[in-house]
This record gives structure tokens, sequence and C-alpha cells, in this order.
């Protein structure tokens, strides 16, 4: 697949907000044993709270509001190849990419949704879970293909719903797992 022998593999994190999985990624990615580098962090929103930690460390930020894909695909594109970018990982990106963009990074673009995929694909996750009585939900990250949350699944981490959950304290604890699972997919998939 992605492999680089002895080299870290050059990524870029698509956000939209918060970017705790980036910052999380970005402490992982620093560790001696990681096989990735953070090389390129993209936006949808220039505000993104996640641009913060990218420029604390030095990594080049780009805003991209991606209202018209077929415009700015060609722009993405040449900027992940000035990058020399090889895999993107997709981190709280709020915005639904086109099919052609999927297809020229096919098999190298990963995602991370709060649910337990193929349940409750889409937005609004943890209200729609708790309204459903579930006992269970959990994160799962994927491949991303040209359906919504619907590529492969890669890993998985299930979290027990509390009887006192409500979506703010189930989404924080399901985010603590985000955290456990997305570095660890990733350095899955890269060896
Ligand atoms: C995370 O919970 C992530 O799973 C979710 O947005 C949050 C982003 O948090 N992604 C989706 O819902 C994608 N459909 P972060 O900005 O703090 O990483």
């Amino acid at each position: 697949m992605v492999r680089l022998i002895g080299k870290k593999t050059k990524i870029a994190v698509f956000i939209s907000g918060n970017g705790s999985n980036l910052k999380n990624l970005i402490k992982v990615s620093k560790k001696k044993k990681s096989n990735f580098q953070i090389s390129l962090v993209l936006s949808s929103k220039k505000n993104a709270k996640g641009l913060i930690f990218a420029k604390r460390n030095k990594i080049i930020t780009k805003i991209f509001y991606y209202k018209n894909p077929l415009k700015e695909d060609k722009k993405i594109l040449k900027t992940l190849k000035i990058n020399d970018i090889k895999f993107i990982c997709l981190a709280g990106f709020m915005k639904i990419l086109s099919k052609n963009f999927i297809q020229k990074f096919a098999g190298s673009i990963i995602n991370i949704h709060p649910s337990l995929l193929p349940k409750y694909k889409g937005l609004n996750t943890h209200n729609r879970v708790l309204n459903k009585n579930e006992k269970y939900s959990g994160c799962t990250v994927h491949f991303v293909n040209s359906k919504l949350d619907s590529g492969e699944i890669i890993l998985q981490k299930k979290v027990k719903i509390l009887k006192t959950d409500t979506s703010i304290s189930l989404q924080k604890r399901i985010l603590k797992q985000e955290h456990i699972l997305y570095p660890k997919a990733l350095q899955k998939i890269l060896s």
C-alpha cells in the first residue's frame, strides 16, 4: 500500500473545527516509533480551532471552503502534490469530498466517525443513539469511499452508554477513545 520503507509517510489532515483528533495525531506523529508525519493541515473553516495546533507545530495550513468542489478539487490536489502528501486523514471534516477527489486518492483516505458504523452514519450521532436507547455506542475508523460513512472498516471501539449520559457526556467519552483509536488505525494501515 502506502509504505515507504525507512521513511515516515507524509499525511494531510482535513479538519473543520476543534481539531482535538488533529492535536492528538500531531503528538503521536512526533514519537520515534511513529510511521507518519503530518505535513499539511487543510481546513474548511478559517477560524477552526485546530488550525492553532497546526501553526504551533509549524505545519503548513490551507483553507479551502469546498463550496464548489469542481473548482476546488484541482487546487487541493495541486497542494497535496506540492507537499508530497501520500495519505489523507479526515478528522472532524464536515464537508463531503467529491467522487472525483476520492477516486484520485482511492484507498488512501480514512475518516473517524463517532458511532459504531454501519449504525448512525451522518450527523447528530450521539442524540440519535440516545433517542434509540442503545446500550453501546463508540467510534469507527474507516476508508472513505463515495458513499457517506460507508467505506471498509479498519478499527472500532465500543463505549458503554450510561443511564446518566447526555449527548455531551457521551461525546466526551467517545472522543477520548477516538484519540486512542485513530493513531492505532493509522499505524496499522501504514505498516
Ligand atoms: C469527532 O468526534 C469526529 O469523530 C467527528 O467530529 C468530531 C471532531 O472532533 N466526525 C464526524 O462526525 C464526521 N462525520 P475534533 O475536531 O475535536 O477532532
